[in-house]
């Protein structure tokens, strides 16, 4: 990754040490500002370059940091990279939504995106022109669902496609997709996931369906709010459930994947 410069950064004018190496990921920044101020304990804020907000406090006492992406693969790429590179990030787990595309898959369900297709060039442009198998990681994965499990919030756990375009100007093609399994649509799952495994750190990404593409039904604000927050939960959740079992297994929160600083 040819990113060596130290913090600030380009993008994050947070110094080193202000992030934890667990991040939250939301697509809008004010949702950053909401989950520091009502999931974390000893909450500040530690970037702002373009209100791109970013925080960095605790959940029942393990330091945890939360920062806005944008959205799209181009925009959470430039976030990430910078907080893997430069700011020691090893685990992130993206909260967002997405537009349903399985018949099956109902507004507000929680879906754990255990591998993402997309149309973006990028994980080809990482894989020396092949196809790679964006993927999240099993451990975080594990901890999600078993956080899931014992918080009583249900989850599906499946596919998900990573678009580029939000507005499609040819014809939709979710209906091949619906064939194969995909349950949702979302902008930046398969990015992430590529960005991880290139960089030796660990991705999930959680969703919420705030719409259905098939159907037409969308959720209100309210309603996104109350999914949003039980899904910051779960993820919450997911990370320190993830971090004993890595404890016990006698190993550090980089996890086994850590390859060293890219
Ligand atoms: N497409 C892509 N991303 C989304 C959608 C969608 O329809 N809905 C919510 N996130």
């Amino acid at each position: 990754m040819p990113l060596h410069m130290p913090p600030p950064t380009p993008h994050i004018s947070a110094q080193a040490g202000d992030f934890a190496e667990a991040v939250l990921l939301p697509g809008d920044p004010l949702r950053a500002k909401h989950i520091a101020e009502h999931h974390f304990d000893d909450a500040r804020q530690v970037t702002a370059v373009r209100n791109m907000l970013g925080f960095t406090g605790s959940y029942k006492g393990m330091p945890v940091s939360v920062m806005g992406t944008g959205m799209g693969i181009p925009s959470v790429s430039i976030y990430a990279t910078e907080l893997i590179a430069e700011y020691g990030v090893r685990r992130l787990v993206r909260v967002g939504s997405c537009g349903a595309i399985a018949e099956d898959v109902k507004l507000r369900d929680i879906i754990l995106a255990v591998g993402a297709g997309t149309d973006s060039q990028v994980n080809r442009r990482r894989y020396g022109g092949n196809d790679f198998a964006a993927v999240a990681d099993f451990g975080l994965l594990r901890a999600a669902a078993q956080a899931g499990e014992a918080a009583g919030i249900s989850i599906r756990a499946g596919l998900v496609h990573t678009a580029d375009l939000f507005y499609e100007p040819a014809a939709k093609p979710f209906e091949i997709m619906a064939k194969m399994g995909v349950l949702a649509a979302e902008m930046e799952a398969a990015g992430l996931y590529g960005l991880a495994a290139e960089c030796g750190a660990r991705a999930l990404a959680i969703l919420t369906v705030s719409d259905h593409l098939i159907t037409g039904e969308s959720t209100s604000s309210d309603e996104r709010q109350t999914t949003f927050d039980d899904m910051v939960h779960l993820a919450l959740e997911a990370l320190l459930l993830d971090a004993l079992s890595l404890d016990a297994k006698g190993l550090d929160a980089k996890g086994t994947r850590d390859r060293g600083k890219p």
